[in-house]
């Protein structure tokens, strides 16, 4: 944590324990940027940070599980291998139950039954092996507990990680120059963090919000550019003085998805040498008539559409609403 909010990780656990164990017992501090109920996003962080954190310590001591990918974290690591016996009795509960981690979430927080959390273990786990998950739980709802978007929060690159969701990282790999649009509100955990990590040169990021901007001045390389701006105006300066960027990644929107995507198109691929990344919402398939997950359709349709001679190399889900996608040009 860069900058801390009004409460820690294990205060917050802590307060999430006595809402569990008696809801009317703590009272939601408001603590959000917002001035917003937190218990909500708290309780999400707190069950995801612990699932993820059984799974990879799953992963690392089965490395013969099939398991989704890899998140970012730590927490797990203090208790791999700690004990052969109930590691051993771990593993043989996982691989009869695919929903380990899931049933974990009600032996934890037995009030959130009514979310559909599926009960009962296929085998019942020894009290051993129980308190070594729900420990390992913990530690990983403790870690995401760290940053919770709480007013005053500046999270740290490792936090950041953590809370990072799916994106094309393929395609950002070997960039040295990127643009970044649209990138500042959740101070880039969808999109600059994954840029970040590719190690490139040079990135400029651009959004008209100042304030997540200053943040994430904090956060960020400071040879980087940080440009309050809106994104036609940073295109036009963009384009006036002639720079170029081998990525440019847009996570625009919904209300401007299509002017981004598709008006801006020719602007934004004379900037763009390599990859664009953009967000496509599901109507924009619709739209054009084509499945999303057909690459060439997508690439003729569009070509048509704005007369860039455009290929989408790419899409990916972010979620039932909205795809990541990657354009080059032809
Ligand atoms: C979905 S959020 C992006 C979140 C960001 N990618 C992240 O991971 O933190 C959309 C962003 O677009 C910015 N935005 C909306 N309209 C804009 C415009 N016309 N020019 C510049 N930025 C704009 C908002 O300020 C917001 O930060």
């Amino acid at each position: 944590m860069i900058q801390s909010g009004r409460f820690n990780a294990l205060a917050k656990w802590e307060m999430l324990c006595r809402f569990w164990a008696d809801q009317n017992s703590v009272t939601d501090p408001c603590a959000g940027r917002f001035n917003e109920p937190v218990f909500p996003r708290w309780q999400d962080d707190a069950i995801a940070g612990g699932k993820a954190a059984i799974r990879e310590y799953l992963r690392a001591n089965f490395p013969e599980l099939p398991l989704p990918p890899r998140r970012h974290l730590q927490a797990h690591k203090a208790f791999i291998h700690r004990d052969d016996t109930v590691d051993g009795e771990i593993l043989r509960l996982a691989k009869e139950d695919d929903q380990l981690a899931d049933k974990i979430v009600l032996e934890m927080i037995p009030g959130i039954k009514e979310k559909n959390y599926p009960a009962s273990f296929v085998t019942e786990p020894s009290p051993q092996a129980l308190r070594l998950i729900q420990q390992v739980f913990k530690a990983g709802a403790i870690e995401y507990l760290r940053w919770t978007e709480d007013a005053g929060e500046i999270p740290s690159i490792h936090e950041l990680r953590c809370h990072a969701a799916a994106f094309p990282i393929e395609a950002v790999q070997g960039q040295r120059k990127a643009l970044c649009l649209f990138c500042a509100l959740f101070l880039g955990r969808s999109d600059v963090i994954h840029v970040y990590d590719a190690s490139p040169e040079h990135v400029t990021l651009v959004d008209r919000l100042s304030d997540p901007l200053e943040e994430m001045k904090l956060i960020y390389p400071s040879s980087w550019e940080y440009v309050c701006s809106d994104y036609s105006e940073a295109l036009r300066m963009a384009t006036t003085r002639q720079l170029s960027y081998d990525l440019v990644v847009a996570d625009q929107p919904e209300p401007i998805a299509k002017e981004v995507a598709w008006d801006c198109l020719p602007m934004i691929m004379n900037l763009c040498t390599d990859s664009f990344i953009t967000n496509y919402f599901v109507e924009m398939f619709t739209d054009l008539g084509v499945a999303c997950d057909d690459l060439s359709g997508l690439s003729q349709a569009v070509t048509l559409r704005t007369g860039v001679e455009v290929v989408f190399t790419q899409t990916m889900k972010r979620s039932d609403a909205v795809y990541w996608v990657v354009i080059r040009r032809k």
